[in-house]
């Protein structure tokens, strides 16, 4: 195992502990499906948002889902729209339903662009750059971005997510306007990146 590896898995374990909370209460995802309508609108009624600014919800860790709204809920993110919209999950048990019917969907897939750009995005995914210092993503987000294993929420689905939003989000944490990634984990990757780089990893993971 690289040390890199370690590390990361150090940090999760970290993680979990300190959010144990997080790990309690599974959802009902059948409960969720009907509580889900007030999302639908904007987030697709299985979890498929059309509009590429809005982030696809099928298949993404239930845990992921319970914590992002808390984080908008707590003002640890914020989102012109979605800020205003966390509190329309309801109670805690309401999100953990909403959470698991998101989850229990099929997993997020796009349609595969083939193009230099995405070629290049692919090589960033997979090997990183270590000349200047970019981890690569499968580390932590796991063979097609389709997360690090079934049982570990804190690394997101992102294989198969809208490229928009990929690249807005990925900008955020660059500019540190999203600061919610656990122990700055996400946005010591952002950092490095330049435009291009965003670009081009965004049109890769988008087609996956
Ligand atoms: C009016 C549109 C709208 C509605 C309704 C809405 N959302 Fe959102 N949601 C957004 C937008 C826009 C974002 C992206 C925010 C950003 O760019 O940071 C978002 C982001 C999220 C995220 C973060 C996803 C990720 O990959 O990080 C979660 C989770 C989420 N919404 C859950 C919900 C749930 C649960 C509901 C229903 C209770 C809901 N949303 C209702 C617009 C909406
Ligand atoms: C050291 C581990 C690590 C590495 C390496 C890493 N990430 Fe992440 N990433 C995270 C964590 C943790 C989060 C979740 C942040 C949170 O909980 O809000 C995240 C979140 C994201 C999100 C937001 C998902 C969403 O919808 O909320 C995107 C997009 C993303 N990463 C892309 C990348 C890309 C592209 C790379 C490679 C260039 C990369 N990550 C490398 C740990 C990592």
């Amino acid at each position: 195992m690289s040390v890199f590896k370690q590390i990361v898995l150090l940090l999760s374990t970290m993680i979990l502990l300190s959010y144990g909370s997080l790990t309690q209460a599974a959802g009902d995802p059948v409960k969720g499906k009907v509580k889900a309508a007030a999302c639908a609108g904007c987030h697709g009624k299985d979890g498929n948002s059309l509009a590429p600014n809005f982030p696809k919800l099928s298949g993404q860790y239930a845990d992921y889902i319970v914590k992002q709204v808390n984080d908008f809920l707590h003002k640890k993110r914020s989102d012109p729209i979605m800020s205003g919209m966390a509190a329309m999950a309801g109670s805690a048990k309401d999100l953990a339903d909403i959470a698991a019917f998101f989850a229990s969907q099929k997993k997020m897939k796009g349609t595969q662009v083939k193009s230099a750009k995405a070629a290049r995005g692919k090589i960033l995914y997979l090997k990183g750059n270590s000349a200047r210092g970019i981890y690569a993503c499968v580390h932590c987000h796991g063979k097609n971005g389709k997360g690090a294993s079934k049982t570990n929420p804190f690394f997101p689905v992102i294989g198969g997510q809208h490229k928009v939003y990929l690249v807005k989000i990925l900008k955020d944490f660059k500019l540190k306007k999203r600061t919610n990634d656990p122990a700055g984990m996400m946005a010591a990757v952002a950092i490095k990146m330049n435009n291009a780089d965003i670009d081009a990893v965004s049109e890769y993971l988008s087609g996956l």
